[in-house]
């Protein structure tokens, strides 16, 4: 919006007294907001442009000392005063050959005496207003430059805030980088610290067990019956010890990822024989009924890691039975289509305590027991599932579960169709 504007200042120059008291005279009356300064000769119109800032010249042409083409020249030369337009007022030299020279040093315009007032006074006000609008031009490129160089200001401030949080995030991420490598390696060293506590400790254990075992038979054999209970239950104690340094045995290689497996040729039907022989007295002694169904197709020789696959049918019937009481607890085998592709299938069905499906979401995670309180109740480390899925996502399958609440859960595990003929070669 353009501001109310400053008074603009005219010089006014004439060797007659006479002539700039009417001319001063008609521009009061006739013009606004400008204001008057009279000079009587070039020199002091010099004078008085070195000191003030004047926008508009009315110069007379004849006078003594320094004419009015002179001052012009030396006004037009002047570098403060070279833009401020010039109009020359004569009454003597009238002839287009002045004109001419007047307008060949610069002059806005040419006028001549007597005054013509009204022209005069419209000419001025065209200039004025050419003035004005110039000077409200500059102020608004001013004012554009200062903006423009605030809003640079403003964008280098903000473009060094933002190499500043750039940085910082680099910073972070390689902090974050750091932690998580010495966190990995932190958990390799202790996988690795596991593995080999693990394995130091089965050997004194196993010598536990097998001493007992040896003093338990000359227990019997020397009649000394009463020292049967207690042996037995450091050989059962010993025999859980031993399976929980197995698991941790088991955790550490896979995170240490030092687990291999080892596959080989072996008859389905005969591990399955000894799971259930093995698993059978633990089921039934909690008031189960235990089923076995195996589809004559999906038994014959196989090709896998069959201490692997032991342990995971173990430990899926091992949870079925300690989760159900006088129920039953079933093992199916299979040839069945997963994911499209004909797998070995090991059901494990049990009509025990069952699962929520968030508590299936929790599942196969480790240490987790779905119930704080069934660790108590029920023993275990909650290591089992989590063995058995890698396990089973080693040997190229998976496990799956479906399960309601108090109705009871069936594991699935999905081994690769991989009869015995087909790995011949690479056994
Ligand atoms: N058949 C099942 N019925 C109901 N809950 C089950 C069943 N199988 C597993 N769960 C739940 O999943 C948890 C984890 O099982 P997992 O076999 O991993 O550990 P665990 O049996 O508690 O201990 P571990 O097997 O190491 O001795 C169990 O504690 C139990 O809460
Ligand atoms: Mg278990």
């Amino acid at each position: 919006m353009p501001k109310p504007t400053e008074p603009l200042q005219i010089l006014i120059v004439d060797d007659h007294k006479n002539n700039l008291l009417s001319l001063h005279g008609l521009i009061d009356e006739y013009i606004d907001n400008v204001n008057v300064l009279e000079a009587e000769s070039g020199i002091a119109a010099l004078n008085i442009l070195m000191k003030k800032e004047i926008d508009l010249i009315i110069l007379d042409i004849q006078m003594p000392d320094m004419d009015g083409f002179e001052t012009a020249e030396i006004i037009r030369s002047r570098k403060k005063t070279q833009r401020i337009p010039i109009v020359f007022l004569t009454a003597a030299y009238k002839s287009d050959e002045f004109k001419k020279r007047g307008y060949a040093i610069g002059a806005a315009d040419y006028l001549t005496k007597p005054i013509d007032t009204p022209q005069l006074i419209s000419k001025i006000n065209t200039y004025l207003r050419f003035i004005q609008q110039e000077q409200q031009h500059s102020e608004y490129e001013q004012e554009l430059e200062h903006k423009v160089q605030e809003r640079t200001k403003e964008l280098l401030e903000l473009n060094r805030q933002l190499t500043q949080e750039i940085q910082e995030r680099k910073d972070i991420e390689s902090k974050l980088k750091t932690a998580k490598e010495t966190a990995e390696s932190a958990n390799l060293a202790k996988s690795r610290f596991l593995a080999t506590m693990s394995h130091e400790l089965r050997t004194p254990l196993n010598a536990i067990l097998g001493y007992s075992e040896m003093v338990k038979e000359a227990a019997v054999e020397s009649g000394a019956e009463e020292f049967l209970p207690d042996l037995e239950k450091v050989i059962a104690s010993g025999k859980h010890l031993l399976a929980l340094v197995n698991d941790v045995l088991d955790i550490s290689k896979i995170e240490a990822g030092e687990m291999i497996l080892y596959p080989e040729n072996f008859q389905l039907s005969e591990l399955i024989k000894e799971v259930v022989n093995t698993m059978q007295p633990y089921i039934e002694s909690t008031g189960n009924s235990f089923q076995v169904h195996c589809d004559p197709d999906a038994l014959g020789e196989r090709y896998a890691d069959v201490t692997k696959l032991r342990q995971i049918l173990l430990n899926l019937l091992d949870n079925a039975a300690k989760f159900t009481t006088h129920g039953t607890v079933s093992l199916t085998v299979l040839r069945r289509l997963h994911d499209s592709q004909s797998r070995l299938c090991f059901q494990i069905s049990d009509t025990g305590i069952g699962l929520t499906s968030e508590q299936i979401s929790n599942l196969f995670q480790l240490f987790t027991q779905i119930d704080s309180s069934s660790t108590r109740k029920y023993g275990g480390t909650g290591l089992g599932l989590v063995i058995s899925k890698q396990f089973a996502e080693m040997m190229g399958g998976n496990i799956t579960v479906q399960s309601t609440p108090g109705r009871g859960t069936t594991f699935c595990v999905w081994l690769p169709w991989v009869p015995k003929s087909s790995q011949a070669s690479t056994a």
